[in-house]
């Protein structure tokens, strides 16, 4: 069954950005001159997916305000002739169709993908993580949706990560997949922010999922895992272990290409930095005004 459908969980509160998170759900914050979301939403949508569905909770109504029209801001835009900026704020209206639902207690991402159940049905979906953000240039999710529909299990994107930073992520036990593509493989089990030591491997879940609807009756079951939440990691790595018939299997995209961590400050920075150094508009001024600033800081 093709793939239409993206959930974007986005009810956490974004303490490591407090004050800034304090009135603005973090998805928000701008990365350049766009929020984090816009980009999350653009890559599901460069994939195929149009409808969207937003996992939201308390104070997060700038999120649907951002993709719903702003007729006065249109209108004095229209009024100046600045076709520009007009179809900047027209772009993320009608960029897809973006629904909302509320997780009302914070009890994990496994718990907030359970909420898109009734919106998803019973078809394939994905799940988009709006700290991680995937170049448009180096784009996983249509890759991720080819093997879900050769499989008809589901399908995670793994980052190669240093040792010492599995404990951020999932981490994820595999073996070769039958095929040409040696970044395309069986993932046998999934472990929710192990030790360093108790790792299976520095093969790291990034934000990036391809489900198949069995994930709804597993997590459904699911026990509250590592922190007291509903862990998505703990419905995979049951998901892993279960026949095909029954919706089973999990695989995994090795992504080798540009992703931005806006997550925590420090990456968030980076994040920004990098993305504008990219931008035909600001890339060249700044990439001179950076290599001057550097000089000044050995
Ligand atoms: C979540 C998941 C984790 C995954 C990570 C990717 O953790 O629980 O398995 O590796 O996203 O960003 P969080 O970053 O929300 O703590």
């Amino acid at each position: 069954m093709s793939i239409r459908k993206a959930v974007i969980p986005a009810a956490g509160l974004g303490t490591r950005f407090l004050p800034a998170t304090k009135s603005t759900p973090k998805e928000m914050l701008p990365v350049v001159d766009k929020p984090a979301i816009q980009y999350v939403v653009e890559e599901a949508v460069a994939a195929g997916l149009e409808d969207v569905l937003m996992i939201t909770g308390r104070s997060k109504r700038t999120l649907a305000d951002h993709f719903d029209s702003v007729p006065e801001l249109e209108t004095a835009l229209e009024a100046k002739g600045d076709e520009k900026r007009l179809a900047e704020v027209r772009r993320s209206t009608e960029l897809a169709n973006v629904h909302f639902v509320r997780q009302g207690q914070p009890k994990g991402l496994g718990h907030a993908v359970l909420c898109a159940r009734h919106h998803v049905g019973d078809e394939p979906f994905a799940v988009l993580l709006g700290d991680d953000l995937i170049d448009e240039r180096d784009p996983v999710l249509p890759t991720m949706i080819a093997l879900q529909q050769r499989t008809g299990g589901s399908v995670v994107a793994l980052l190669e990560v240093d040792p010492e930073q599995v404990h951020l992520y999932g981490c994820a036990a595999v073996e070769p997949l039958e095929g040409d593509d040696a970044d395309q493989v069986r993932i046998t089990g999934l472990v929710e922010k192990p030790d360093a030591a108790d790792a299976p491997s520095n093969l790291a879940v990034i934000g990036r999922y391809v489900l198949s609807p069995a994930v709804f009756d597993v997590l459904d079951r699911t026990e509250p895992g590592r922190g007291g939440e509903i862990q998505l990691t703990d419905a995979l790595a049951t998901l892993a272990g279960m026949p095909a018939e029954q919706g089973g299997g999990v695989y995994g995209v090795v992504f080798r290409g540009r992703r931005y961590d806006t997550g925590d400050r420090l990456d968030y920075l980076k994040a920004v930095v990098r993305i504008a150094a990219d931008r035909p508009d600001l890339g060249p001024d700044l990439r001179a005004w950076l290599t001057e600033y550097v000089q000044t800081l050995t």
